[in-house]
């Protein structure tokens, strides 16, 4: 291809097959931390490993802004149409005394229902050079490769009834309802036991089944499905013992499945292992249609940190990271995201950390720094 560099061992996207992404920063860090990405995104593109259009959009907060919702048909109409999204992160204290359905996180809920992305793959991985930066003994967190895979569509957040009342005794009641059907179970538990097959078999199944009828269901789903699987190691532990043994001895996890609140809780505990929130990706995919095309949502699991927007001080690695993610799920560029996480490691052995990696003796770099440190050592790494 015409301007396409040659590089024999990189699989290379060509114009024929360009792809189209949408790019929502959102609100808070989140246009500091795009910012940062599309440095690491323009690098690939100039040096012709992807060939990819890149749109932006609003959403969360920022949308609300501007069009009064956190979302609106078109922007989710262009989500769907787009070969995968990239989101920054949503949400802040601006707009947190505004009614609940016009909330920048109903924008996001919104999204990730409307694409039908519902398993939400939320990988904690350890790279040795920050063993030392987790609030944890190296020992324990050394070599931790974990992946989560929570449930992102069902349960509790989506569950009728919903809502607050007021009883005739003027009494308020605030109601939510955890609910799952077998298929929702089947289906985030497959990628889970598909992860695990290429991964090291091994496979936690979490809920609570000793107090919720949902959990029971869950655990006797699981175990159906696990016959399906008989290379797989299947183990079940309730929810609040999975997140002491996160913190106890967490390499004994491989794979973790878990409902889209308990996925919620136990990722954000799984992301202090590596040492801030800041370091950790996410994919989110849906089926593949009869064409094979998936839909595929990528975020960091951090929000907006709305106590260091504007300051330029965020890190912005989560969302590099979940763009290699996007190379390597979408677009099955396995070699450049393993190129973007060498990269990463090898940036971060150096030495360049901000604020929240920083160790004691080691000054902080700001958001940018940390961006433009990534693409020179994919300059250095891959020509
Ligand atoms: P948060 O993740 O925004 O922040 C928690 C802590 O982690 C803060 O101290 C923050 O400074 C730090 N942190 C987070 N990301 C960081 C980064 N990239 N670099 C350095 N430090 C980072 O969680 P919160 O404070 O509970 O929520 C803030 C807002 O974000 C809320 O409105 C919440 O609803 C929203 N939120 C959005 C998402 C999302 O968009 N996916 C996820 C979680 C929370
Ligand atoms: C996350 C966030 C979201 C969630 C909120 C902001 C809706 O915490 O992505 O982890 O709870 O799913
Ligand atoms: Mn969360």
């Amino acid at each position: 291809m015409a301007g396409l560099k040659k590089n024999p061992e990189t699989k290379h996207m060509t114009r024929s097959n360009k792809k189209n992404v949408l790019l929502l920063p959102g609100d808070g860090i989140g246009p500091e931390i795009t910012h940062a990405s599309r440095m690491v995104m323009d690098w690939f593109e100039k040096s012709g490993r992807t060939a990819i259009d890149y749109a932006e959009d609003l959403l969360g907060g920022a949308s609300y802004e501007k069009h009064g919702k956190p979302i609106t048909d078109a922007t989710l109409g262009r989500a769907k149409e787009a070969d995968a999204v990239l989101l920054a992160c949503v949400g802040g204290p601006k707009w947190d005394k505004i009614p609940f359905e016009v909330r920048p996180e109903r924008g996001l809920l919104a999204i990730r229902k409307g694409m039908g992305v519902f398993a939400n793959l939320r990988p904690a991985v350890v790279f040795d050079v920050l063993a030392g930066a987790s609030p944890l003994k190296p020992e324990i967190v050394q070599g931790l490769d974990v992946m989560i895979v929570r449930e992102l569509l069902g349960g509790v957040y989506f569950g009728e009834p919903r809502g607050i009342e007021t009883l005739p005794n003027g009494e308020r009641r605030g109601i939510n309802t955890q609910v799952y059907t077998t298929s929702e179970i089947h289906r985030v538990a497959r990628v889970a036991f598909e992860l695990a097959r290429k991964r090291k078999k091994k496979l936690h199944s979490v809920e609570k089944a000793n107090v919720m009828e949902s959990g029971v269901l869950w655990r006797e789903e699981v175990t159906k499905l696990g016959a399906e699987y008989p290379d797989v190691e299947l183990h079940h532990m309730y929810a609040d013992n999975c997140a002491m043994q996160l913190v106890r001895y967490p390499r004994q996890f491989d794979v973790i499945v878990a409902d889209n609140l308990f996925g919620d809780i136990l990722s954000d505990l799984a992301a202090m292992l590596p040492g801030s929130l800041g370091m950790l990706p996410s994919a989110s995919l849906g089926a593949k249609d009869s064409m094979g095309r998936q839909a595929a949502f990528y975020e960091p699991i951090h929000g907006s940190a709305p106590d260091i927007a504007g300051k330029g001080i965020a890190n912005p690695l989560a969302m590099i990271l979940s763009y290699a993610m996007m190379l390597r799920y979408s677009f099955d560029q396995a070699d450049s995201a393993d190129l973007i996480e060498t990269a990463v490691q090898n940036v971060l052995k150096a030495g360049v950390r901000t604020a929240d990696i920083a160790e004691k003796g080691q000054s902080a770099v700001s958001t940018e720094a940390m961006g433009a440190a990534v693409v020179k050592e994919l300059s250095r790494l891959g020509g």
